[in-house]
């Protein structure tokens, strides 16, 4: 049988045990959450009409041409300019593909906004939304108002009639003028919370329904860029969205399993807005920065440890951007953006995947910088990507050497890798560093490929793992699988937790596995062994055990990797009353099911009541199984 009990050693679970990790790679922000549905609105992609196209009957050379103002606007340097002269609807025209198309619900209304100027011309606009067969499911005109050429912004709402998860939007100019336009912008109304610009709602409410105690942002890859001119800048991404300086996305060409030439980050989503997401989701805000190295499998690109100072200065005004009060410099930035109230941040990651003892001496010159200023900020370095290497022996020495927080590992690594290491941590010493399990996923055979590596062999082999997180709790105390979203057209790393179109999305069974561990995390480890054996793996089961002190419940995570169905009696020994029935949710399937668009429910969880004899519930674990067993005490 199994026995669960609680001693007074029982450790605290950190809030932030289980979180997220958000990247923009997939298709993740721009094309994912980030609810912009117009691809390239500001003609900054490397083809500055990527995304858009020039219709009409009435179009003369150089009717149609993008400016560039180079550096007197480094920001946002181009724009359009048409030439219209005396046309009808059809003459002369623009239309923008979306991503992917674009995903447009019945009933919904939908915000058009552009920024323009123009002097003496009666130009009035046809906006209208189209489906595939060309019917119109959408559509309003207005007249622009004469600027005198100074540049302005004008909107227009109408709501759509019909649906269509490819779309493209179509605008049509009538009149006489020289109109320059810029930002042209369409936004559904239907946003995460109602915020105009905002998130796509139905993404963002699959992270709500985690409760993640943390939320890690912008990545991964972009933060250290292909090359240093191309890494997450931070400074560079809050303020007015026009004078948001966009980049190449990491994800776009190099390193990338399926290339994306149009992926580029316009950072209308920047760090204001991840920050103003976490607080949303009561997650702890957890940002990592560049440290002045780039993606070392692209590039050995390393700046100069003499000129190191402007990305360590990046942090420290970063950490005043979150937490300082309204006078200081960047606190002030911050609540002219509309949030005087501090974001109070706690943690900190200093690179991503960096190793090496380039790495050590930059880190070494962060955290000296950072501690003296805000001793309180946690931080978290790069342990590399491989787990059993010399390379992560050697960073793991250097790091314990210099006293680190919190150490990021990844491991993208097989099913079997996971069950073997479900007790990594247990040897792990209680008073060195946390551990962050920054990055992690099981990955099947790489023939298989896209979502159909989501199946239930990876997700029950990354339970029975986190078996082994939870009940090191002790040295553990975040953790994220990762990457979070994927378009299932538009991905470039297989797989992720949540995959998206236009229109719909599912959670995996890796999600399902998430959710059941954040939204059950408890408040303290509680100790269990099974057969009297406290191995992990032993007879191919799994356990951890916690009680929630708030809620004054026991609950107990077992995974089943066996073929076969195995019962056990779970008897909770050190408790005086604990409640004659229980619940217990089971996750199942063939090792190969997957959920998909077409069935998003396959894999899902089913609950049933369960009564206790005494002190002892008989649990039947199905074969492949993961089984949560909450009773309640007093
Ligand atoms: O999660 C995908 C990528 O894997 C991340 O960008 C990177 O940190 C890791 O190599």
């Amino acid at each position: 049988g199994i026995l669960v009990r609680a001693g007074k050693a029982d450790t605290e679970i950190a809030s932030t045990m289980w979180g997220v990790f958000f990247e923009d790679i997939n298709m993740g922000a721009d094309g994912g959450i980030y609810a912009e549905l117009v691809k390239n609105r500001s003609f900054e992609f490397a083809k500055p009409l990527m995304g858009w196209s020039v219709k009409g009957k009435k179009i003369a050379e150089g009717d149609v041409l993008v400016l560039n103002r180079q550096e007197n606007q480094v920001a946002n340097p181009r724009f359009l300019r048409l030439n219209v002269n005396a046309a009808m609807k059809g003459d002369v025209g623009i239309i923008n593909e979306g991503f992917k198309g674009m995903g447009i619900k019945k009933g919904v209304r939908y915000d058009f906004s552009l920024m323009y100027r123009q002097q003496r011309s009666h130009v009035t606009l046809y906006v209208s939304l189209t489906d595939e067969q060309n019917n119109t499911i959408a559509e309003t005109h207005f007249k622009l108002a004469d600027t005198s050429g100074t540049w302005q912004k004008q909107g227009m709402s109408f709501d759509a009639t019909d649906a269509s998860g490819k779309a493209k939007l179509n605008i049509w100019f009538e009149g006489t003028g020289l109109l320059d336009l810029d930002m042209i912008s369409l936004f559904p109304s239907d946003t995460w919370k109602g915020r105009k610009g905002g998130m796509r709602s139905d993404m963002i409410q699959m992270l709500a329904d985690m409760k993640p105690g943390f939320i890690r942002f912008p990545g991964g890859c972009i933060v250290e860029g292909i090359d240093l001119a191309n890494r997450y800048q931070w400074k560079k991404t809050i303020g007015p969205i026009e004078e948001r300086q966009l980049i190449m996305n990491r994800w776009n060409v190099e390193f990338s399993h399926r290339p994306a030439p149009d992926y580029f980050q316009t950072f209308g989503l920047g760090f204001f807005e991840y920050f103003q997401l976490a607080e949303d989701l009561g997650a702890a805000p957890l940002p990592i920065l560049n440290c002045g190295m780039a993606c070392q499998f692209n590039t050995a690109e390393v700046v100069p440890l003499e000129q190191l100072d402007p990305y360590v200065q990046d942090a420290l005004d970063l950490i005043e951007f979150a937490n300082g009060d309204v006078t200081s410099e960047w606190g002030s930035v911050r609540a002219k953006m509309g949030h005087s109230k501090p974001f109070n941040l706690k943690y900190l990651g200093i690179g991503n995947e960096n190793w090496g003892p380039q790495y050590v001496e930059r880190a070494k010159v962060f955290q000296q910088a950072i501690k003296a200023k805000y001793p309180e900020i946690q931080l978290i370095y790069s342990s590399g990507t491989d787990p059993d290497s010399e390379r992560f022996r050697y960073l793991n020495g250097e790091l314990r050497a210099m006293d680190a927080n919190v150490i990021d590992e990844h491991y993208y690594r097989s099913p079997d890798w996971f069950l073997k290491n479900a007790g990594r941590y247990d040897q792990y010493d209680r008073n060195g560093p946390k551990i962050f399990a920054g990055e992690y996923a099981a990955h099947v055979d790489g023939k298989i490929t896209g979502s159909n590596r989501n199946i239930w062999q990876a997700a029950i082999a990354e339970a029975a793992f986190m078996t082994g997180l939870e009940r090191n709790a002790a040295v553990v105390n975040m953790a994220s699988y990762a990457p979070l979203f994927a378009n299932t057209e538009g991905w470039q790393w297989a797989p992720d937790l949540i995959w998206a179109d236009n229109l719909n999305v599912y959670g995996t069974p890796n999600y399902l596995v998430q959710k059941l561990f954040s939204t059950n995390k408890g408040t303290h480890t509680l100790s269990a062994s099974i057969d009297n054996k406290s191995i992990s793996g032993a007879d191919q089961l799994y356990v951890s055990a916690v009680a929630d002190r708030t809620k004054k419940e026991i609950i107990i995570k077992l995974v089943n990797t066996d073929t076969e169905s195995k019962i056990r009696e779970i008897t909770l020994d050190s408790w005086k009353n604990i409640g004659s029935s229980g619940k217990l949710t089971v996750l199942k399937g063939n090792l190969t099911d997957r959920n998909s668009m077409e069935n998003p429910a396959l894999v899902s969880p089913q609950e049933q009541d369960i009564r206790l004899k005494g002190k002892t519930a008989t649990v039947t674990l199905p074969p492949n199984s993961l089984v949560m067993l909450k009773v309640k005490y007093n």
